[in-house]
């Protein structure tokens, strides 16, 4: 089991390529020694911890490395597929890739309360991920993308967000090659380790995915307005130059339509919510200026290319008084 859950004051900040490459070495070596010829199961969301994790772990002991990704429908566009396309076809890994949209859209349906909605997400994706590591035989570790922050903050307040805590009864040892890094050493090692930049640089996105922001009870089409809508917003920040500056951006869609016209008939349709926050640690936050053009342009896209949006919104509330997300 790991005992040294202490960054000694000695380790210095990785910041260069040189000091990632060094680090990279002897994590290499630790995990083979750890490891030795056994297998290692890792849950891989596809975010930038777990995929770091997996990186590294597939250049110390390649195939013993088994991924797991779990797609529970409520991903950002194209995000299962990058993993895939990452992973699969770009590393070669050992990967198993369970689509479980339906299981989790039928269990969320009619469900309008958050926490609820929240636990139903985090229970299934623990049967899941239990219900795959059954079928395999023979593995004795299990590799988590646990970061320092983590550690110091696993008694604080925001425990609740780790929605891809696994149970505790799995019989595997850990095997945590991040535990003592800070978020931005995490991020110049996945660099150097050749993971893209979309993955790299990738913005803090909830365990429960879309869920929280298809707000109230999640309906198939109003979760597919969302996503698309939500990939417009980040393909505009991507061309103006906002997505390098902009901390967290994002789209909610609620539960609720308003009347438009469209084609010179009535139409009634959700409206888009646009946020875009910056921070330090997510327990504050201030609201980016997004220039009026970008605006003007972003509620074109969307109002035109969205079927079921008619309106574009813009969430101008700091935290406080506002959490980042809606839900
Ligand atoms: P709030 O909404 O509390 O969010 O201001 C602060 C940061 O945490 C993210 N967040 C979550 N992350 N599971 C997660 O893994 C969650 O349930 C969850 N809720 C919020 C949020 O996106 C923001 O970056």
């Amino acid at each position: 089991m790991q005992q040294n859950n202490v960054r000694p004051e000695t380790m210095a900040r990785i910041t260069t390529p040189e000091l990632a490459a060094a680090f990279i070495e002897e994590q290499v070596r630790e995990i083979r020694a750890q490891v030795g010829d056994k297998q290692v199961l890792l849950a891989l969301s596809g975010g930038v911890d777990s995929s770091v994790v997996a990186a590294l772990l597939i250049k110390a002991i390649g195939k013993q490395l088994v991924c797991v990704h779990v797609n529970h429908g409520l991903m950002r566009k194209g995000e299962s597929e990058q993993v895939i396309e990452v992973f699969r076809n770009g590393l070669d890994a050992n990967l198993i890739y369970v689509d479980a949209t339906d299981r989790f859209l039928d269990l969320l349906a009619g469900e309008a309360d958050p926490e609820k909605k929240r636990k139903i997400i985090g229970n299934e994706f623990i049967k899941v991920f239990d219900e795959e590591a059954g079928k395999l035989s023979g593995i004795s570790f299990l590799a988590q993308g646990t970061i320092y922050p983590d550690i110091l903050e696993s008694h604080g307040v925001k425990a609740h967000h780790n929605v891809g805590g696994l149970p505790e009864d799995m019989e595997m040892e850990l095997v945590e090659p991040l535990k003592l890094l800070y978020k931005d050493e995490v991020r110049v090692v996945g660099k150097a380790l050749g993971l893209p930049d979309e993955m790299v640089f990738r913005q803090p996105f909830p365990g429960p995915g879309l869920g929280v922001r298809c707000l109230g009870a999640i309906t198939r089409d109003r979760l597919h307005a969302l996503r698309e809508a939500d990939a417009i917003l980040r393909e505009e920040f991507d061309k103006c130059g906002l997505a390098g500056k902009v901390w967290q951006y994002f789209v909610a869609v609620p539960d609720f339509k308003s009347v438009g016209v469209r084609d010179n008939k009535r139409y009634e349709g959700w409206p888009a919510i646009i946020r875009a926050v910056n921070t330090v640690d997510a327990m504050t936050a201030t609201i980016e200026e997004i220039p009026y053009a970008v605006l003007h342009r972003i509620t074109d896209r969307i109002t035109h290319e969205v079927e079921g949006i008619n309106r574009v919104l813009l969430d101008l509330t700091p935290k406080p008084i506002g959490t980042i997300e809606w839900e």
